[in-house]
């Protein structure tokens, strides 16, 4: 399918997602971020899918939302539509998405990425919550995820100046970031890491992700809970009979997602 905002690919097992409105520095206008979760709900149905990647330009991953869109919203069409309120439709997606981020990860641009599951940065990314400056705060997570990823005293620093932004070095160090590649092998990097992700069995993984966000919403005691049972479920499933067949026979697994 082609869209208007994103470009769609798929790499083996894996869905790339480019967003692609360069005159804009990628900013997210509801029309985008439709997009978005259109290409990642039917990447999440394809079977020859594993995991997705999102990438920008080398210059913006994401200049945030997109300001000239919202600048005249009033609060009752904000409360009435739910402004913004689609943008949360990606945290269902059941596979893993890799954020690969290069250059500009601005107010929603870095939420983007957040809402991710794994973020790579090349060397010039800049992650900042600007929002502060515009009469506003981050609306997409910034105030939730980013304190979890980075601590609070960062987190504070970050949106309540909005002019305090975490380079590449600064990312990885905070832990918002797992890795940090050249610009140009960026992409690559990342879509070998969803390679590897989708050469495993779909119902773990996906399990393993699931049981990783209730982390950051319920109770120890209820995520280890939930983990349990997450792993005494596997026991039902073809891949488990499959990889732990494997091992004991000394040869590689194959995976049917079943
Ligand atoms: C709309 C944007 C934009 C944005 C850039 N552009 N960011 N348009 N919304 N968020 C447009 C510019 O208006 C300009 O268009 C073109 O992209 C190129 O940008 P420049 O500013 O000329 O580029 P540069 O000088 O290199 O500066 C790059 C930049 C700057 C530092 C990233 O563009 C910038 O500060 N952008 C805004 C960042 C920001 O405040 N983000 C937070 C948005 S609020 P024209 O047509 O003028 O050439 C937000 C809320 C999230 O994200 C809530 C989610 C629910």
């Amino acid at each position: 399918k082609q869209y208007d905002n994103i470009l769609v690919e798929t790499k083996g097992k894996v869905g790339l997602i480019t967003l692609n409105r360069p005159k804009a520095l990628n900013a997210l206008s509801s029309q985008l971020f439709v997009e978005i979760n259109e290409a990642l709900r039917s990447f999440d149905a394809d079977k020859d899918i594993g995991a997705m990647v999102i990438t920008g330009s080398e210059k913006a991953f994401a200049a945030g939302a997109d300001i000239k869109e919202m600048k005249d919203n009033t609060f009752i069409d904000n409360y009435k539509k739910n402004f913004l309120g689609h943008w949360a439709e990606m945290t269902e997606i059941k596979k893993p998405i890799i954020a690969a981020v290069n250059g500009y990860a601005l107010g929603g641009g870095c939420e983007l990425a957040m809402m991710c599951d794994i973020i790579y940065a090349g060397e010039k990314a800049i992650f900042g919550q600007p929002e502060i400056k515009l009469g506003v705060i981050p609306g997409a997570g910034g105030t939730q995820r980013l304190v979890k990823a980075v601590g609070k005293s960062k987190a504070m620093e970050i949106i309540l100046t909005g002019s305090v932004n975490l380079n590449a070095t600064e990312a990885l160090q905070y832990g918002l970031v797992s890795k940090v590649v050249p610009a140009d092998q960026l992409v690559d990097e990342a879509v070998k890491t969803a390679s590897k992700i989708a050469s495993m069995g779909q119902p773990s993984v996906q399990m393993a992700k699931e049981a990783i966000n209730k982390s950051f919403d319920v109770s120890l005691d209820a995520g280890l809970r939930w983990e349990r049972i997450f792993f005494q479920a596997l026991f039902g499933t073809a891949d488990q009979k499959e990889g732990m067949a494997a091992f004991t026979e000394k040869r590689k697994p194959t995976f049917t997602n079943e």
